[in-house]
């Protein structure tokens, strides 16, 4: 099953709750928070006081996805703030096994992403420990940005690995995601399509979710 979970990071912040509303009667699976820090990425967003302003106004799983340095000095936070999924990427984790394991103590679902340059051989040793593997299909830092179709081929090596080790995990793309390259990345194995510019740029959200869920 295909799950779509919209960026809020191209809503509009100044009606966050109803622009969450909006995609969650739209048909939304997940709720998509990008965390920046300005030193991982280049750019600042939000932190995890608009997390826990969000979590009574949907029912949705918040999937939030840190683009931050030293993660771990800010997981407890998020788990409290109410996340059901906490991704870090793994170039801003050198105890990435630890930082994993943080994460699920913390009674949060554990993630890793990979930018798009960082290969496979980097997660083989930590997937059999994680709940979603994101794999960017952008440089992470803004949206509305093209889709890396180098990202493709790791796409299909993450499927194969989790049908090889017969794991049941996510695997999310985020970046450049439309309807077209949505199918491109199902064919390949994805089963999460994250989207921000492709939902929040359209005024039919339900329109564009299906679109990209791959139905019409
Ligand atoms: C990029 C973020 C994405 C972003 C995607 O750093 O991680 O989640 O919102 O935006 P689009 O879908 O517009 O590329
Ligand atoms: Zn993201």
């Amino acid at each position: 099953m295909v799950k779509v979970a919209p960026s809020i990071l191209s809503a509009n912040f100044a009606k966050l709750g109803e622009e969450i509303r909006d995609v969650e009667q739209g048909g939304a699976d997940y709720i998509h928070i990008d965390v920046m820090d300005g030193h991982f990425v280049p750019n600042m967003t939000i932190g995890p006081l608009v997390i826990e302003a969000i979590r009574p106004i949907t029912k949705l799983p918040l999937d939030v996805h840190l683009m931050i340095e030293h993660p771990d000095h800010y997981i407890s936070a998020f788990a409290k703030a109410g996340a059901d999924y906490l991704s870090v990427h793994v170039e801003a984790c050198p105890h990435l096994h630890r930082t994993v394991h943080f994460i699920k103590e913390c009674g949060v679902k554990a993630g890793v992403v990979l930018n798009p340059h960082t290969p496979i051989s980097m997660i083989e040793h930590i997937i059999d420990d994680v709940d979603l593997v994101l794999l960017m299909t952008v440089n992470p830092g803004f949206g509305g940005q093209k889709f890396i179709h180098s990202v493709l081929p790791k796409i299909q090596r993450v499927a194969q690995l989790a049908k090889e080790r017969n794991l049941s995990i996510e695997i999310e793309v985020d970046g450049g995601v439309n309807a077209e390259t949505a199918r491109l990345c199902i064919e390949a194995g994805a089963n999460v399509l994250v989207a921000g510019s492709a939902i929040y740029g359209e005024i039919d959200r339900a329109a564009a979710i299906r679109a990209i869920r791959g139905k019409k």
